[in-house]
């Protein structure tokens, strides 16, 4: 069994993860979204949960089953999402935000179904939706609590993959940051990763391709040496 074997080090810790894509509604029946498909938030909540971390993964839109031992929290906006964090950071050690939250919300939700006309369609006017991860960093940065010990962020990138992760590990204020390269067959929707995983104030881990699971694995072992 794949999850069996594993250091019980995250044992007494509770983990807050997120995981899944945000859908920001432009009316009743459609909305913005993203290609996440939330395999890798979930492969996170299952190694944590294998390695005795009290769970709550936070899930925007995802077609898996709730996992075994996972206090699971379905939300669907980037707005929701940030409220159900928050909520889940009472009391909890560390946050990974491997969700797809989406940056930018419409900025008006048509009550009901928009129609065709003759005429050519309104734009769709959009607004910012807030950062939760840099709230997160500021928030501890600040000592407003809830906040957690740890932060770590996922970035997906297409150029200039590792210079764009330095860059977003700083501004976003967290500790780790897993930065996969978009693209030949890996990240979204593909059982297997690849990643670079950033340090604050330490070396870049490599993670070959693998199943997302040893990804996770890394990233919990990451975790749990700056919890100890
Ligand atoms: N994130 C977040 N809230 C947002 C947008 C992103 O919490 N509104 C989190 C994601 O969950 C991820 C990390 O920030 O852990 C990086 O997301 P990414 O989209 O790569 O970074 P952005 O700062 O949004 O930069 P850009 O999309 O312009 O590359
Ligand atoms: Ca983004």
């Amino acid at each position: 069994r794949v999850l069996a074997g594993r250091p019980a080090d995250l044992a007494g810790r509770r983990v807050v993860v997120s995981a899944g894509g945000t859908r920001e509604a432009i009316d009743p029946v459609r909305f913005i979204g993203n290609r996440s498909s939330g395999l890798q938030g979930y492969a996170l909540a299952r190694t944590a949960v294998a390695r005795g971390a009290e769970v709550t993964l936070v899930a925007a839109n995802v077609a898996l089953p709730d996992p075994a031992g996972v206090r699971v929290v379905r939300v669907e906006s980037a707005l929701q999402m940030r409220a159900a964090v928050l909520d889940a950071l009472e009391g909890a050690d560390a946050v990974v935000m491997a969700a797809a939250v989406a940056d930018f919300r419409p900025a008006a939700r048509n009550e009901s179904k928009i129609k065709k006309t003759g005429a050519e369609p309104d734009p769709v006017h959009l607004t910012k939706n807030p950062d939760i991860l840099a709230e997160l960093g500021e928030r501890r940065r600040d000592g407003l609590k809830p906040y957690p010990r740890v932060i770590a962020g996922f970035a997906a990138e297409t150029d200039d993959v590792l210079a764009n992760g330095r860059a977003k590990l700083a501004r976003k204020g967290c500790d780790l940051l897993v930065v996969n390269q978009v693209g030949d067959g890996l990240a979204f929707g593909t059982p297997d990763n690849a990643a670079t995983i950033l340090v604050a104030g330490g070396e870049p881990v490599e993670v070959p391709r693998g199943p997302k699971e040893e990804l996770a694995d890394v990233v919990w072992d990451l975790v749990a040496a700056r919890l100890a």
